[in-house]
């Protein structure tokens, strides 16, 4: 376990990843009813974006930072994003929030957020980072191990973000699998799932895979022009996709591709 997001904090991937977060967070909270959030690779929820693992990639560069220039009327979900990452926490420091931190945000006083880390110092910071949030809970384990024991939620409705680091060989293998096995567990969660595309054929497999479960299903992928190595495209793959959500990413797709990506791609799945 070497991943560490402090490296990735706000990159492109991270972009787009926690706008659909947002936006589909805006879509639970149209009814009253309390919703559940299960983000099973929670990370540490804060990174400070001047520190010295952001500063050793300088990805955030390529990510956040090239929303600086947009300006007029942006489409809800990009406005809410950048007004909830401007938010500073008071430590010192760019603080950027991660997705366990951006949902504690936007959540109301009835929702729910279970983040689990399994990097027992990640964890120790996103404890420090959720404290103000009596209805946010941080759980040190295994993230696949987990979700299947957190499903359903007693709520009924939710989102399940899963966001794993990639490190493993067999990651896309561990994933379909597990999502499947908490598909069939909770059949009406919405799902969002990230996954980097370094070559579309490993992609496009998991995505085959993940199909099976039968859910209705779409595809964001955006690729930027990265340096030699580094990773250039990536994507996410939501299951039950709220209605509506489709046209929320791409008017912010349309948006974000010129500031930021040279290509970006939704497709509907099934
Ligand atoms: C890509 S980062 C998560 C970023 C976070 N979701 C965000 O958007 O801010 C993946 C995290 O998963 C953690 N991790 C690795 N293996 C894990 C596992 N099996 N279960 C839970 N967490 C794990 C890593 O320590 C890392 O913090």
């Amino acid at each position: 376990m070497n991943y560490r997001h402090g490296y990735h904090a706000g990159n492109f991937a991270d972009v787009v990843k926690h706008i659909a977060l947002i936006a589909i967070l805006a879509h639970l909270k149209k009814k009253e009813a309390p919703f559940a959030v299960i983000d099973t690779h929670g990370g540490r929820g804060s990174y400070d974006l001047s520190g010295e693992q952001a500063r050793k990639t300088g990805e955030a560069a390529n990510g956040i930072g090239r929303l600086a220039k947009l300006n007029g009327d942006l489409p809800p979900a990009l406005a809410a994003y950048i007004e909830c990452v401007g938010q500073q926490d008071g430590k010192s420091g760019d603080a950027y929030p991660g997705s366990p931190l951006i949902a504690a945000r936007l959540m109301r006083p009835q929702d729910r957020l279970i983040a689990i880390e399994k990097h027992p110092e990640e964890a120790v910071l996103l404890q420090d980072a959720l404290a103000l949030w009596r209805k946010a809970s941080v759980e040190i384990a295994d993230g696949y191990a987990r979700m299947p024991k957190l499903l359903p939620p007693p709520e009924r409705r939710g989102l399940v973000l899963i966001d794993p680091p990639f490190e493993a060989v067999d990651e896309f293998e561990q994933l379909a699998a597990a999502l499947r096995a908490a598909y069939r567990r909770f059949a009406t969660g919405i799902y969002l799932v990230w996954y980097p595309v370094k070559t579309q054929s490993a992609a496009d497999g998991f995505i085959g895979e993940a199909l099976t479960t039968g859910a209705p299903a779409l595809t964001i992928e955006i690729g930027i022009d990265a340096p030699q190595g580094k990773l250039a495209r990536s994507g996410l793959l939501v299951l039950n996709p709220p209605f509506g959500f489709v046209d929320d990413m791409r008017a912010v797709l349309a948006r974000l591709e010129p500031a930021l990506a040279t290509q970006t791609k939704l497709e509907i799945r099934a």
